[in-house]
């Protein structure tokens, strides 16, 4: 971040908020310079920021709590494993404290809408939130910024982060991220309904990103035929959502979802999920994220969707509707009369 002089820190919250977001191509085989699919989704992460005058950080997380001295905020890495959600705050304060030197202290609230751990980008809408933040405290703008630091910050939670997940989270809407290809917002023909299916089974990113990196290592042709036929399903992906063919997007789903079981990523329970889905009257259906648990995403029809909808609630209660963000990061400040911490 550039130095910022003259910082008034007083009388002001800032607040900003992250949207979560749903893969729907191309997981796992990003990591290694793939095209994949993401796209945001209206259950947001935000963050409160409170200076105040008592020397030290408060952040209370859901009903967890961490309060540390100021000056005692260097690096994340002193930080133990089993408060791991607090690395992307720490780190994006101890990356800011220069330009934070005015600061005498700082409550930081984070409120989440985003069930963690189920596939849906919370760990990565945490890191778009508070770095934005911060960025907004000490009056640095602009979206590429953001997204630059949050997936350096993403990636002491899950080293080989393709950063996907914050770029939907930054930017918003529907794209199409390739790190060899370029990032490009598709735009959509008609409405896309998602309903996520979660099976509250929680997985770790990391484990399952080296799990499918030891396949690859055992196996380079295999996943490199993989990783081609994912790449033709995303670009097909892509041309049926210009043109609106919902039907093709469902099969393409569905193809999808056979290639990430030849990676062993997918669990019985997203298995049994996906067969529920698809005897309801979904178009297509996927594991979404790392797999191993988390979600399953069902593609609904546009017409008479409210049968599929309720059968498929019917039998997997713990079920949500999905609507496309196209918002990203949202940033603003109010006074700091009245404090909600
Ligand atoms: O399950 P999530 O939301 O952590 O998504 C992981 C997606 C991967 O492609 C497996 C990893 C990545 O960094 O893109």
């Amino acid at each position: 971040m550039n130095k910022s002089t003259n910082n008034n820190f007083s009388n002001i919250n800032i607040h900003a908020s992250a949207p979560g977001k749903l893969t729907l191509f191309g997981e796992h085989f990003v990591v290694y310079g793939n095209s994949a699919i993401l796209a945001a989704i209206n259950k947001r992460i935000s963050v409160t920021l409170s200076p105040n005058k008592s020397n030290s950080i408060n952040i209370k997380f859901g009903r967890r709590k961490l309060a540390a001295r100021f000056s005692e905020i260097k690096s994340s890495k002193l930080i133990p494993r089993s408060q791991a959600f607090l690395y992307p705050v720490l780190n994006s304060i101890a990356s800011a404290k220069e330009e934070l030197s005015g600061l005498s202290g700082l409550d930081v609230l984070i409120e989440s809408q985003i069930p963690h751990g189920e596939g849906l980008g919370s760990s990565a809408a945490v890191c778009v939130a508070i770095v934005g933040a911060l960025q907004s405290l000490v009056h640095k703008e602009g979206k590429a910024n953001i997204f630059e630091a949050a997936s350096q910050t993403e990636r002491l939670i899950h080293k080989n982060s393709s950063g996907a997940d914050c770029y939907a989270s930054t930017y918003g809407g529907v794209l199409l991220f390739g790190p060899n290809f370029g990032n490009k917002q598709i735009s959509i023909k008609g409405k896309l309904q998602f309903l996520v299916c979660m099976t509250g089974i929680k997985h770790k990113t990391q484990n399952l990103v080296s799990k499918v990196k030891r396949m690859k290592d055992k196996n380079p042709s295999k996943f490199s035929e993989l990783a081609e036929r994912a790449n033709d399903i995303c670009f097909k992906a892509k041309s049926a959502m210009i043109t609106g063919d919902v039907y093709s997007l469902g099969n393409l789903l569905t193809e999808n979802h056979k290639l990430l079981q030849k990676l062993q990523i997918s669990h019985p329970r997203l298995e049994e999920y996906i067969e529920i889905c698809m005897n309801s009257g979904a178009l297509g259906c996927k594991l979404t994220g790392a797999g191993g648990g988390g979600a399953v995403i069902a593609l609904l029809p546009n017409q008479n969707n409210s049968d599929t909808l309720l059968r498929i609630q019917n039998k997997i209660p713990n079920s949500m509707l999905a609507e496309l963000d196209y918002k990203g990061v949202h940033l603003d400040q109010s006074l700091n009369s009245e404090k909600k911490f």
